[in-house]
């Protein structure tokens, strides 16, 4: 392991300096409670080096081609990716997740790195007609200035380059704050950030516990031109209304209460495959981990017996250790959220199929749970899980199946699983949501554009499209030329 990868100051300027009030805070392992870092406590005078710094980097950062930031961009996708295996510890040792999916969160992450300093050779306008023949039409692409990106503990790697890599590329410079349980990650890669030539205050890492403080400068911040969020949909929504008194643009990635439908006609088996991947992908964590299996009457008992089997098998434990498939959750409070929400659905008359429960009060880890006869009166048909709980709903007509999975505020993503090719456009056209699987439960990469729809959000993260959420459109009218 480098030492370089662990700071425990703040990235700003292309230095790593000391806040002014000498306050920092411990990162703890969830899977053990181990200390495994400490880092520096931002307050709101850091927050405005943050903001300065980065407003000072982007008339350079800007002024750059798209294949100057292409390179920069590219060097630190290398760096990103000799650097996986340490990434990847640091990742599992502060978030707990297996070590085998913390690295392939560290690919993930660096696809974003990868994509998007591709992207930044393509940024161009257009030229139109104009109504009157002695005038033209041309359009300008062009940053939209300093951003601030906000990220959660879940993806600690790929929300930070996920945000980051098309800002950059698009010529803009950040602040980032990333989650107070998961700092350790993003400041090992600001540090391969540095090294790779982005050392001028393009990229500057404000870690702190005022996670409200420091979310309301930046929100209302006048040198900061958007912010980009993933995170809970009531956090969202207070941002949203934050940034409204400078206007400022938005994405944001919320919540999700993402449906699973099997239909009578679905392999049943990769369905299975399917459920299994994208239920207990970071131990349920996700917000496009599935909420709610909604399966044909005919099939839902075996469904729910064949989930069981194979949830049973899962290794659970301290994500270092060798085999473990799943890892502890986050903190206490996202434990007890979920002995609650299973202690509902059997109240309201879930049928136990798989039980499972804390292992024991020392830790985080919860087994996988199988339930049968969800309904909607429960609070986990309206909640995000966020963890290793499965809950079985079914139905009986196509008309009913869509109803159920639409039947919530959230729109991120939907799972669908039939062999019918007209069912699947039918359904796949009648889901309010963002991105639909299709006889598949993972739908994550670098190319297709994530995001949500209703209270998930907006904006398009990661694919061709990312790229718009960071530049704005100029329109040049030229008049009167004399042809
Ligand atoms: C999230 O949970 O917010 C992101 C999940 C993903 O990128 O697949």
């Amino acid at each position: 392991m480098h030492d370089r990868l662990f700071s425990r100051q703040f990235c700003i300027g292309g230095k790593w300096i000391d806040g002014d009030s000498g306050d920092y805070f411990n990162v703890s392992n969830p899977a053990n409670s181990e200390i495994v870092g400490e880092v520096g406590n931002a307050n709101l005078q850091v927050a405005d080096w943050a903001i300065a710094s980065a407003e000072k980097a982007q008339v350079f950062w800007k002024s750059k081609s798209g294949k100057q930031r292409s390179e920069i961009l590219r060097n630190w996708y290398n760096r990103v990716m000799e650097a996986l295996p340490d990434l990847a510890f640091i990742l599992t040792k502060e978030q707990g997740k297996p070590l085998a999916e913390a690295e392939a969160e560290i690919r993930y992450a660096a696809s974003f790195i990868e994509w998007f300093s591709e992207e930044a050779k393509r940024i161009y306008g257009d030229t139109m007609a104009h109504p009157s023949p002695t005038h033209r039409i041309i359009t300008l692409k062009q940053p939209v200035g300093v951003v601030a990106a906000i990220t959660p503990w879940n993806f600690p790697a790929a929300m930070v380059t996920r945000k980051l890599a098309p800002a950059l590329a698009a010529g803009c410079t950040v602040v980032l704050k990333p989650s107070q349980h998961t700092p350790l990650t993003s400041l090992a890669l600001a540090q391969l950030a540095l090294e790779a030539g982005l050392n001028n205050g393009e990229i500057n890492v404000v870690t702190s516990t005022h996670s409200g403080s420091i979310g309301e400068k930046l929100c209302t911040d006048k040198r900061i031109k958007k912010v980009s969020f993933t995170g809970s949909t009531e956090i969202g929504k207070r941002l949203m209304s934050m940034a409204a008194g400078t206007v400022k643009k938005l994405s944001l990635e919320l919540g999700g209460n993402a449906p699973f439908l099997v239909f009578e006609d679905a392999d049943l088996e990769l369905a299975i495959q399917g459920a299994i991947a994208s239920k207990y992908r970071n131990a349920g964590q996700t917000c496009v981990c599935t909420n709610r299996f909604i399966v044909h009457s005919s099939k839902a008992r075996l469904f729910a017996q064949r989930l069981a089997e194979e949830s049973k098998k899962l290794v659970l434990g301290n994500g270092l250790d060798q085999g473990v498939q799943l890892g502890p959750l986050i903190n206490e409070e996202a434990v007890k959220k979920v002995e609650e929400l299973v202690e509902n659905a059997i109240s309201l008359g879930a049928e136990t199929v798989l039980p499972g429960k804390r292992v024991d009060s020392e830790h985080l880890l919860y087994q996988p749970v199988v339930l049968l006869n969800g309904n909607s009166s429960m609070q986990l048909a309206r909640e995000e899980i966020f963890g290793p709980v499965s809950v079985i709903y079914s139905f009986e007509t196509e008309v009913e199946a869509i109803e159920m999975a639409n039947d919530t505020p959230y729109g991120l993503a939907a799972y669908l699983y039939t062999r019918d090719l007209n069912r699947f456009w039918r359904i796949s056209e009648a889901l309010e949501y963002g991105i639909v699987g299709i006889n598949e439960g993972i739908i994550s990469n670098e190319i297709g554009p994530f995001g949500g729809i209703k209270e998930s959000g907006f904006g398009r993260e990661g694919s061709k499209y990312g790229l718009d959420e960071y530049l704005i459109i100029k329109y040049l009218c030229l008049g009167n030329i004399n042809t």
